[in-house]
């Protein structure tokens, strides 16, 4: 099964893939952990995509799309992928649709979750990951069992994104109503979209996946 979590930035999108991956086995493509691993990496890619994410930009489609053609040519998706985080424009959700359909396979939904924006303004305030694991916990909603060790994997090495404050919010939520919310309309009209509440809590809102995947 091939699937697309569509939202705002904070909208729980890594929160749920993970929870996916971890239920069926599948992968998640995360077109934002790939550039901040990039980033991290200190490779000629990841230095020219730092101030454009640190703003909250969107890096170009040539750069993500490449990002997931490589995955999938390394054969990641063969037992089903989650994308999170991407598409993000049309021109990404074009290329997907030619990458998949070169490779025999097709998308089989596309989940939208809707969350408004004062939850992720919360949200993203609150977030902070295990740098060992990608964990994704919260100050209010999430938080680790131990205070100074991930429930997931024990590493003590929370950390909190760079992106991750107001100036940038207003920017990533600008360019999903520009860029990437046209995307609702293109799936809708494909017959693949499956509309979600994200507003509840973590699990109701994997209840709700669960029950529009079903
Ligand atoms: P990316 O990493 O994709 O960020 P994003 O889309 O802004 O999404 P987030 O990771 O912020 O949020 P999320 O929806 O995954 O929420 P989470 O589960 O963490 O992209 C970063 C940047 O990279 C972009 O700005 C852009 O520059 C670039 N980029 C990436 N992909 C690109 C692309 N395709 N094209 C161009 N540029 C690209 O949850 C958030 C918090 O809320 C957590 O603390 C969590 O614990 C909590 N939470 C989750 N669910 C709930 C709930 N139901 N109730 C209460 N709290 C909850």
């Amino acid at each position: 099964m091939n699937i697309i979590l569509l939202g705002p930035p904070g909208a729980g999108k890594g929160t749920q893939a993970r929870m996916l991956v971890e239920k069926h086995g599948m992968v998640q493509l995360s077109t934002g952990d790939m550039l901040r691993a990039a980033k991290d990496s200190g490779s000629e890619m990841g230095k020219q995509v730092a101030d454009i994410m640190a703003r909250g930009d969107l890096v170009t489609d040539e750069i993500v799309i490449g990002l997931i053609a490589e995955q999938l040519d390394n054969g990641a998706d063969e037992s089903g992928a989650i994308y999170d985080g991407f598409p993000r424009t049309l021109g990404q959700a074009d290329a997907l649709g030619e990458l998949l359909s070169s490779r025999g396979s097709k998308l089989d939904a596309v989940v939208e979750m809707r969350v408004d924006d004062e939850a992720v303004v919360r949200r993203i305030s609150g977030r902070f990951t295990c740098g060992g694991c990608g964990e994704v916990y919260h100050d209010d909603t999430k938080r680790p069992a131990k205070p100074d060790a991930c429930d997931n994997c024990g590493a003590n090495d929370f950390k909190r994104r760079a992106d991750d404050n107001a100036e940038s919010v207003r920017t990533r939520l600008m360019a999903y109503y520009k860029e990437t919310s046209p995307l609702i309309g293109y799936y809708h009209a494909k017959g693949l979209l499956k509309s979600v509440d994200g507003m509840g809590d973590i699990s109701d809102v994997q209840a709700e996946i669960t029950s529009a995947l079903s």
